[in-house]
């Protein structure tokens, strides 16, 4: 019996070979069509806790539960073919102990396929990554401006400040990429101090909000497709306006059903003559 055929995807070792020889590219996705259609232009999909904001219109990430990450992770995997891909652990699933992490992110890689996890946190994280990567759970960190730690930041600031920020972001770094932390996500970071994290780091930056000379940069995907219409933060580039051509297609839709337009006779099921 021969084995069956799979498609080679982008590994953990291939964006780490990355750093220091093209940046990396990397979106979010969360359902199988979009999977599909970002899939061909990336190293990398996240699937991000930020999902709980963008497709349950939650106010924070915090009520994003695991098996939320587990149905939307297996969508992803399910669309897409070469990259890889990377589910959150959400909030309250990693923090209480390493083996807590571990059956979280067993759990996630599992029932979802995808090849590894991100969780938030700096120096107070180390452990737990080293607990799960010397398990075979491959780590995405995530420091700098950490979304799950809202209520303790007191809302979504830029980081890095004042010099005792900058020093814990620096330690944070330092730490998940000793920690064996394949790469990490480095969010909502001012310039200089994200350009001198990458220069020192050993492992990919992915930048957010961070730097153009991070190793690599992702986006919010609907963010960046312009599907939402209010406040768009300054990190954010649209390369679309989606949330317009929706907007256009219901409108146009509404106009001619109601003028009796359409379904128009191509659009119906008309009997065999004869028949
Ligand atoms: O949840 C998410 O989508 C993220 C990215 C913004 C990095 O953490």
């Amino acid at each position: 019996m021969s084995a069956p055929v799979r498609s080679k995807r982008t590994s953990v070792s291939d964006i780490r070979a990355l750093k220091g020889v093209r940046p990396i590219v990397s979106l979010t996705a969360y359902t199988a069509p979009m999977a599909q259609l970002l899939d061909p232009h990336v190293d990398f999909l996240l699937v991000g806790d930020s999902l709980g904001m963008v497709i349950y219109g939650l106010e924070t990430t915090l009520p994003v539960t695991v098996d939320m990450m587990i149905a939307h992770g297996a969508a992803v995997v399910r669309g897409s073919r070469t990259s890889l891909v990377i589910v959150d652990l959400p909030f309250g699933s990693y923090q209480e102990s390493p083996e807590q992490a571990f059956r979280t992110a067993a759990r996630i890689i599992a029932e979802t396929g995808a090849q590894g996890v991100k969780l938030e946190g700096g120096e107070e994280m180390a452990d737990t990554i080293r607990f799960l990567v010397e398990r075979g759970v491959p780590v995405l960190a995530h420091v700098g401006l950490t979304p799950q730690l809202v209520n303790s930041f007191g809302g979504y600031r830029t980081q890095g400040r004042n010099q005792a920020e900058a020093q814990k972001i620096k330690a944070d770094a330092t730490a998940v990429a000793q920690a064996g932390a394949f790469a990490f996500v480095l969010e909502g970071t001012l310039e200089p101090l994200a350009r001198e994290i990458t220069d020192a780091s050993p492992v990919p930056v992915i930048g957010i909000g961070a730097s153009p000379h991070c190793d690599g940069q992702i986006l919010v995907s609907d963010d960046m497709l312009g599907l939402f219409n209010e406040f768009i933060p300054r990190h954010v580039k649209r390369y679309a306006n989606l949330g317009a051509t929706i907007g256009d297609a219901a409108a146009s839709y509404a106009e001619e059903v109601k003028a009796r337009i359409f379904p128009a006779l191509e659009n119906t099921f008309q009997p065999k003559r004869g028949g």
